[in-house]
């Protein structure tokens, strides 16, 4: 599917889209969608896994089938995913969220629906700090965590986290993007206070 590039966080993914933490009945569904889109596949388990220990820090997009979902928060229904963020806190760092996976169904890509996941996580866990690896060659996940750290007005380092040699064959290193600060005292809330603009944030590369 070709991209379509819209302001992300804009509300076109559809109305009728809603956001919720996973939970253990999401596990099959987020494991196919991990499959469908060519993410690192896990193991079943460690999805069932996710929406039982991890389901603060992690979000599900989905949707109510047209014959039938009823729509309600309570998960694991007859809804439709079309994405879904999987994150954690790393132990020690309570305001640092760290995205393990990220993924949007291809038929929802292109659409903000991503960028709309990241701030709903942000807001539920009031993380200081988003963390997540990238691969150099995945410039969509590049621009969304770029995207990401501009709409909120904030700083983004790069650095690289686990270089190639760490892997089998075959696998690119993982560039560690870190954004932040986030909520009150970032940048971007300063300026908002000061009724400037403030300094566009620049991405700092130490790769
Ligand atoms: C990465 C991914 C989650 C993005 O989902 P999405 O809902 O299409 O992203 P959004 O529509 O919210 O777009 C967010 C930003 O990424 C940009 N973007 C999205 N797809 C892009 C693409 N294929 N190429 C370049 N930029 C792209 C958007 O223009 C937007 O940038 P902006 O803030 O500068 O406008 C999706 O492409 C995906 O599931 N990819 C496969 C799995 C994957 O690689 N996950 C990330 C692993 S770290």
């Amino acid at each position: 599917m070709q991209h379509r590039a819209q302001p992300p966080g804009a509300n076109t993914a559809g109305r009728d889209v809603r956001f919720r933490p996973p939970t253990p009945s999401d596990g099959q569904a987020l494991w196919r969608l991990a499959q469908d889109v060519g993410l690192d596949l896990n193991s079943p388990y460690a999805y069932v896994l996710w929406g039982d220990r991890f389901s603060a820090t992690s979000v599900v997009a989905h949707r109510p089938r047209a014959d039938g979902g009823d729509g309600t928060e309570a998960g694991g229904g007859d809804d439709e995913i079309l994405g879904y963020v999987t994150g954690f806190h790393p132990p020690g760092c309570p305001d640092v969220v760290f995205v393990w996976q990220i993924g949007v169904s291809a038929r929802a890509q292109g659409r903000g629906l991503a960028a709309r996941m990241l701030d709903e996580l942000l807001a539920r866990t009031g993380a200081r700090w988003l963390e997540a690896t990238v691969t150099p060659s995945n410039a969509a996940s590049a621009a969304l965590f770029s995207g990401t750290a501009r709409r909120h007005g904030t700083d983004l380092d790069r650095s690289v986290a686990y270089p190639e040699d760490l892997f089998p064959g075959g696998h690119e290193a993982e560039i560690l993007f870190r954004i932040g600060p986030l909520g009150p005292g970032s940048p971007g809330a300063r300026a908002a206070v000061d009724g400037t603009q403030g300094a566009q944030p620049q991405p700092k590369d130490v790769i």
